[in-house]
């Protein structure tokens, strides 16, 4: 359950949305951040060409005025986020790849970034595929709550997604910086600390883009997300991780030898962390994060790699042994 000014919050957005759409003749995702912007510019409804017309205008800064006075914290503002644009989704119908990704998978790579950076401070974050920047503003924001100063950057391919998370970025106050372009196109970005992705699953069309690339396969078009996890290990520091959710047959499909070339030559495998079946709707969208090592003077192949299962989010106890689990393994291996 979420706070009361949470769910006051919801209703009041959701209304303010759904006018703006209607008056915009828009998508959700569009009024959504122009129901941001508004409230960014100081709860005022943004008027171009007499649209929102005087009524609507009105019926808007109304609820304005009462969201003004619910004052909530920056991961309230983001989880609030969350409800809306998962409540957009449901009524848009946005396909797998554009969902955000919830805030129970957010706090699982927050869990395990602070496990493997003990030492807070500065931390350059990457998201390479960052939608509408759920995971990586749930990252940035949990970071920052303790006690990192994480910077983040994320990149997409799709505009309107990336608006997204360009208004909710400045409506949560996070730090950060966005690129629209194809991921797998070089980045003009200094080296990060992390990168992290929730990636497209899929094939990428361009073949010719894609031959220079460790993980393109020649038979067919090559698939995206191996693509994008190689792109994002060549701009993580040396010694440092990439942490991606992948789908959990990532290792048994006809293009998984060339993915393995990856892990033989440029980054190691060292662990993979199954996702519980509760969290998909079938067996085949089952995901799991995958923790690659860049190479480096301070790396090496764990000498046993991590394949464990999260049997569920529901249970803290069962929770709770994951991360034994896994703080063993990190003591013994990495
Ligand atoms: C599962 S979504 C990511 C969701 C995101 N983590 C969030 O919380 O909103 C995958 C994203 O990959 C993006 N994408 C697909 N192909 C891409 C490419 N070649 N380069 C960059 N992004 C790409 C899609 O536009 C989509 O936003």
């Amino acid at each position: 359950m979420f706070p009361e000014k949470i769910e006051k919050s919801f209703e009041l957005n959701l209304e303010a949305i759904q006018l703006l759409q209607n008056a915009l003749d828009s998508s959700f995702l569009d009024a959504y951040t122009e129901n941001v912007e508004n409230q960014i510019d100081h709860f005022q409804v943004r008027v171009i060409d007499g649209v929102p017309n005087e009524e609507t205008t009105k019926k808007i800064e109304a609820l304005y005025q009462q969201l003004q006075e619910i004052s909530l914290e920056d991961e309230e503002i983001r989880k609030l986020s969350q409800l809306l644009l998962l409540k957009g989704g449901r009524t848009e119908k946005l396909q797998p790849n554009h969902q955000l990704t919830p805030d129970g998978i957010g706090f699982l790579f927050v869990y395990l970034i602070e496990q493997l950076y003990p030492q807070k401070g500065k931390l350059a974050v990457l998201d390479v595929a960052a939608g509408m920047g759920n995971l990586l503003l749930t990252v940035l924001l949990n970071l920052q709550l303790a006690k990192y100063e994480p910077k983040g950057y994320g990149v997409d391919i799709d505009e309107t997604l990336l608006s997204v998370a360009a208004a909710t970025s400045d409506w949560t106050h996070a730090d950060v910086q966005l690129f629209h372009q194809d991921g797998l196109q070089d980045l003009l970005a200094d080296p990060m600390d992390v990168v992290i992705s929730d990636l497209p699953v899929g094939y990428y069309p361009h073949d010719e883009k894609a031959s220079k690339f460790l993980t393109a396969v020649e038979e067919e078009h090559s698939f995206a997300h191996h693509l994008l996890m190689e792109q994002a290990m060549n701009y993580v520091k040396e010694n440092s991780f990439g942490l991606f959710l992948v789908p959990s047959n990532f290792l048994e499909t006809q293009q998984s030898a060339a993915l393995k070339k990856l892990f033989v030559e440029k980054a190691y495998l060292q662990a993979i962390i199954q996702l519980p079946d509760e969290l998909f709707k079938n067996e085949a969208s089952r995901k799991s994060i995958v923790i690659l090592q860049q190479k480096g003077e301070h790396a090496q192949q764990a000498s046993e790699v991590l394949v464990a299962k999260l049997a569920t989010l529901k249970e803290p106890t069962k929770v709770a042994e994951f991360f034994k689990q896994f703080e063993a393994w990190k003591a013994s291996n990495l």
